[in-house]
């Protein structure tokens, strides 16, 4: 049987997760986010205190990183090296990582390859549309103007009880847009069959209800189902 997938790509800060992952409820898709993923790697070069310049050490290192994601009660969990470290990747710090180091070749190859779709799932990214899953037959550019990203993230921060700057997480948000725009490899674009949504004035649940009407236009048609 052929899988239905939905692919979800935007700039850091768009609500892709937290909207991918009411989708997926809605549809009972597996939800699969590929940042997670890519914060992982990020968090290994981190400890071990490579910098993020130094390509050819990103290289040489990245057959010691294991990468491996597993569910519980639906939920995605990221291992690395066999270590649960779904709760240490949502800095900032590992998210500007993860940035700088996506750009290489040897992370992206060994990422994707983990990322190939199975069932049904609603992934979330940079490349999902682009590279990942070209035939997804839905595919989402989620958006949103860098002002209402960063206040998003802000409060996001503020509920986990971290400490967050305005202004620091509003030039953060601008500094990975370009990174993640203009690197050489899978740069995060607008895939040509992607619909662009942005949701800067729109509720959650205006975007979930959007989205849903795009996955059913695209002729995704629920089990059971007699539309
Ligand atoms: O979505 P996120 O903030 O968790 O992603 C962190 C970084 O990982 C992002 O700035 C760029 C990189 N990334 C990527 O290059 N490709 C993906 N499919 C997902 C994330």
């Amino acid at each position: 049987m052929n899988h239905f997938n939905i692919a979800v790509d935007g700039p850091a800060g768009a609500g892709k997760s937290t909207i991918a992952k009411l989708v997926a409820k809605e549809l009972g898709f597996v939800y699969v986010d590929t940042g997670a993923m890519y914060r992982a790697m990020a968090l290994y070069f981190l400890r071990k205190g490579v910098d993020p310049k130094e390509a050819e050490e990103i290289g040489r290192s990245c057959p010691e990183v294991d990468v491996t994601i597993r569910y519980q009660e639906g939920v995605q969990q990221v291992l690395l090296n066999g270590e649960d470290v779904s709760g240490l990747i949502r800095t900032e710090e590992v998210g500007n990582m993860a940035s700088a180091v996506s750009g290489y070749m040897p992370v992206r190859e060994k990422l994707v390859e983990l990322q190939k779709a199975k069932e049904n799932v609603i992934m979330d990214g940079r490349d999902i549309g682009t590279c990942v899953l070209p035939d997804a037959p839905a595919k989402i550019y989620l958006t949103a103007s860098v002002e209402v990203r960063a206040v998003r993230r802000y409060k996001e921060l503020l509920e986990k009880g971290m400490e967050a700057d305005l202004k620091e997480i509003e030039k953060d948000i601008e500094d990975r847009d370009y990174r993640d725009m203009h690197r050489e490899h899978s740069p995060l674009k607008q895939a040509e069959d992607a619909v662009l949504l942005d949701t800067s004035s729109m509720t959650l649940d205006q975007v979930v209800e959007e989205i849903l009407k795009i996955v059913r236009e695209k002729g995704y048609k629920a089990a059971g189902g007699c539309a």
